[in-house]
């Protein structure tokens, strides 16, 4: 029996993802580099289903039924192109080349094209949820052309997560859309662990409250609107305590923090799309400043803390509480609203609701929050931002003078709260009246004679600030 699907690169994702097919019935091809993982997944696990052992590409080839679908997960960049290279001249016109690591879309565009024009499919599938999650269903945001979802849906469908029945995956759209959906989704991760370090910190050295009692006010939080995987796993690494010392975990982790760069990602194009995803960028920063360990050194002796003293109030965890959630919920706006502009820059048809519905389950920022995120996008009348969704205008105004006050507390403590406060700056940007842009815009215009609208009356003006300071219409040479 030829095999339904090949998967080449078995390090612990791709083993997993063989795996989960293998168990869902699904005849499984392997191969890796090296054979010696292929026979250590085989002798591991190979009872779980139907596996067939390959050594070279080739053979993969040779071992699938047509269309072939053959999954790719090795670590991004040069790697995938390598394997690719390599696989083309064994392919035939119609089959379909899958790659599921976390590449840039940009890549996966490029690659699209360039095997569109040999007649194959090559799809870019976000997969998220981690290890655990690519076994037993994970979320999966597929790109790459209809067609060739027509053919792979099913397979990708039946190995996800399912929330309520439905499953966690959905075609996303054309040539790189799968994998720009999940780089904005490990954006939106960045910011929601960030809100949750600033909340333990905040907790920790604004209130004095130690790790473990703090996993049980997690645990709590668990329970209600914050409701989330990173949630519960937060309790969790909070609860631990190190074997060798005695100490909390968190207390011997150093703290800084690592990026393998689809954060980072997210900030670059959306600088190019011109979308504000400021909590995301924050939450990008803020690792950066964690891992300048020798500036941090010399300036915890150089720079003064000049905070104040301040007595916090006896809400002050249920304030912080709110805090999280309505920076939270500002993140997932901005990471949505960044989408909408990418659906226009590359023609793709993005539907906020299936996406925020296949989040719901198997990935990393799975939350209760995602039900009325899809909710909100499920109406009739979608809201132009997610901010603007009823339900949500409810949320904040109820969570806003806890918010608020947990700011103005992090500043006067000298806590830094860089998504709590930006998330706090970006609600307020949206929702003031006028803001200072009108006079960056005379500045510019003072500078640089680079024009301006009036309030008043349509047209391009422009002062003759180095004049007598009248204003004219503005001509092409200003
Ligand atoms: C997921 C995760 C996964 C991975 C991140 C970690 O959705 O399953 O996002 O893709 O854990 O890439 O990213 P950093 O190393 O950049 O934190």
């Amino acid at each position: 029996m030829p095999a339904q699907i090949g998967v080449t690169g078995l390090a612990v994702m791709g083993a997993n993802l063989a795996r989960n097919l293998a168990r869902n019935g699904y005849t499984v091809a392997l191969h890796n580099r090296s054979a010696a993982r292929t026979d250590e997944l085989l002798a591991k696990h190979g009872s779980e289903g139907d596996f067939i052992r390959t050594e070279t590409l080739q053979e993969l080839v040779d071992s699938l039924e047509k269309p072939r679908r053959v999954l790719i997960m090795v670590k991004a960049g040069a790697p995938v192109d390598s394997v690719v290279d390599q696989l083309v001249p064994l392919l035939d016109e119609g089959d379909i080349v899958i790659d599921a690591g976390n590449s840039h879309y940009e890549d996966t565009r490029r690659r699209e094209a360039a095997l569109a024009e040999k007649g194959l499919h090559f799809v870019g599938i976000g997969v998220s949820g981690g290890e655990e999650g690519a076994l037993n269903g994970p979320s999966i945001m597929p790109g790459g052309s209809r067609e060739s979802y027509d053919s792979l849906g099913p397979m990708l469908e039946k190995i996800s997560a399912h929330v309520d029945g439905e499953p966690c995956c959905a075609w996303i759209g054309t040539d790189g859309a799968g994998h720009f959906v999940k780089m904005v989704h490990n954006g939106i991760e960045y910011a929601d662990m960030q809100v949750i370090g600033e909340a333990y910190d905040l907790l920790r050295n604004g209130a004095g409250i130690e790790p473990a009692e703090q996993a049980e006010i997690f645990t709590e939080w668990n329970k209600g609107q914050l409701s989330s995987f990173l949630i519960e796993i937060t309790a969790e690494v909070l609860a631990q305590v190190d074997a060798a010392t005695g100490k909390p975990f968190v207390d011997v982790v150093v703290d800084a923090a690592a990026q393998k760069g689809t954060g980072r990602w997210t900030v670059q194009s959306a600088l190019d799309l011109g979308s504000p995803v400021s909590g995301i960028a924050e939450s990008v920063f803020a690792r950066g400043i964690s891992s300048q360990a020798e500036q941090r050194k010399e300036a915890q002796s150089l720079l003064a803390a000049g905070t104040s003293e301040v007595v916090l109030g006896e809400n002050f965890v249920e304030d912080v509480r709110k805090a999280l959630f309505a920076s939270k919920l500002v993140s997932y706006a901005q990471g949505l609203d960044m989408l909408t502009s990418a659906a226009k820059e590359y023609g793709w048809d993005l539907k906020l609701d299936e996406i925020a519905g296949l989040w719901r389950g198997g990935c990393i920022i799975r939350a209760e929050l995602l039900k009325d995120i899809t909710a909100a996008y499920s109406a009739e009348d979608k809201p132009a931002n997610l901010l603007f969704a009823p339900a949500f205008v409810e949320a904040i105004a109820e969570a806003l003078p806890a918010w608020r006050r947990v700011v103005a507390t992090a500043v006067q403590l000298g806590i830094p709260v860089p998504v709590f406060s930006s998330s706090l700056a970006y609600y307020d940007g949206l929702r003031r009246d006028r803001l200072p842009a009108a006079l960056i815009q005379g500045l510019r215009d003072l500078f640089g004679a680079h024009t301006y609208q009036r309030v008043d009356r349509p047209g391009t003006f422009h002062t003759l600030w180095g004049e007598d300071r009248s204003e004219i219409e503005a001509t092409d040479s200003h």
